[in-house]
């Protein structure tokens, strides 16, 4: 076999590429074991009861909801890994304290199981992370250290960046993350839109730009739940999702801590960009846990105008 034929079998892993990345090792276990943590859920996911919570199997014993199985399966790992001092999961009232206070730990702010709605009707879901170095988490997004997100699809991949550049990992037959693209950008502007809500509770601001994407010849892909949705986005390097105000919610519907900082984070990074209409979604100081924010993020030329629209309407 050639040498060059012999290297392209060579599949980098995840622990590998995080150690090229220059970040401290107790990020790279960190990381690695929110990877391990997501086997299970794949597993909870692929095999586990439809039930809802609160109700009874078989054996009488009580069954979880997938998004609060993914809940405890990620705390647990979490606390376990000796590295992570605060916990806020979307699943979870209040902070969790794993540790106290001490020198290179992290904080991690995760939804478990995005598009939660989505599992009985076998549609692709997601589980979405951010990280913050020390314990504060009601930080701006642009201080997080590292994000990703999982996508349980057809397949199983995982994006991640620790603020130097974007990566795609898919999980092999052994259930290993391997290296599939680096240095992931996005184009400056695309012909995707993915709009959240209803468009009869959308502002004339909000109508117009989509009456924008529309005539410049934009498709519409919109599968109601945020990873896939960013995922299509991000790795066709185009396009742009949005969870607008709603005339009835005017910070829209999409959570700042658990999906829009962290998916802000790998955009910003890839080139691309994150508005609430107003200001940067990763300058957004959070004021609780629950902070929600209206949304337009993807390619950096698209959030523009989108921008250009509502400030019209703000006045
Ligand atoms: P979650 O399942 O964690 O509550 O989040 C679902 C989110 C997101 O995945 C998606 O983009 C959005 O809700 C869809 O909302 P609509 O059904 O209102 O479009
Ligand atoms: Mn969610
Ligand atoms: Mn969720």
């Amino acid at each position: 076999m050639s040498r060059e034929a012999g290297k392209s079998r060579f599949q980098l892993d995840l622990r590998r590429h995080l150690r090229s990345q220059n970040i401290c090792d107790n990020l790279i276990h960190l990381i690695c074991e929110i990877a391990e943590a997501s086997k299970y859920v794949i597993n909870a996911v692929r095999t586990g009861d439809l039930g809802v919570a609160g109700t009874s199997n078989l054996y009488g014993e009580e069954q979880l909801a997938l998004d609060v199985l993914s809940d405890r399966i990620l705390r647990k790992r979490l606390i376990h890994s000796g590295v992570v001092c605060n916990i806020a999961s979307e699943e979870m009232d209040d902070i969790y304290q794993a540790q106290l206070p001490g020198p290179d730990l992290y904080s991690v702010a995760y939804d478990p199981l995005d598009g939660s709605s989505l599992v009985d009707v076998n549609l692709s879901i997601g589980t979405i992370v951010s990280i913050y170095k020390g314990c504060d988490l009601f930080q701006e997004g642009r201080k997080q250290v590292a994000a990703l997100y999982l996508l349980y699809g057809p397949r199983v991949s995982m994006v991640y960046s620790v603020g130097n550049g974007v990566h795609e990992f898919n999980m092999n037959s052994l259930m290993e993350y391997t290296l599939s693209r680096e240095n992931i950008s996005m184009l400056p502007s695309g012909g995707i839109y993915s709009p959240g809500g209803l468009r009869k509770k959308y502002t004339p601001a909000t109508e117009k730009f989509v009456s924008y994407l529309e005539t410049k010849g934009s498709r519409l892909r919109y599968s109601g739940g945020f990873v896939p949705d960013m995922n299509q986005i991000l790795l066709k390097g185009k396009g742009v999702f949005m969870y607008p105000a709603l005339t009835d919610a005017p910070k829209g519907k999409l959570r700042l801590l658990y999906e829009l900082n962290p998916m802000a984070f790998l955009i910003e990074h890839a080139g691309g960009a994150a508005s609430n209409g107003k200001m940067p979604i990763l300058d957004v100081k959070p004021e609780c846990l629950d902070h929600r924010e209206p949304v337009y993020i993807g390619c950096f030329e698209d959030v523009r105008k989108a921008v250009e629209f509502l400030s019209e309407e703000n006045g």
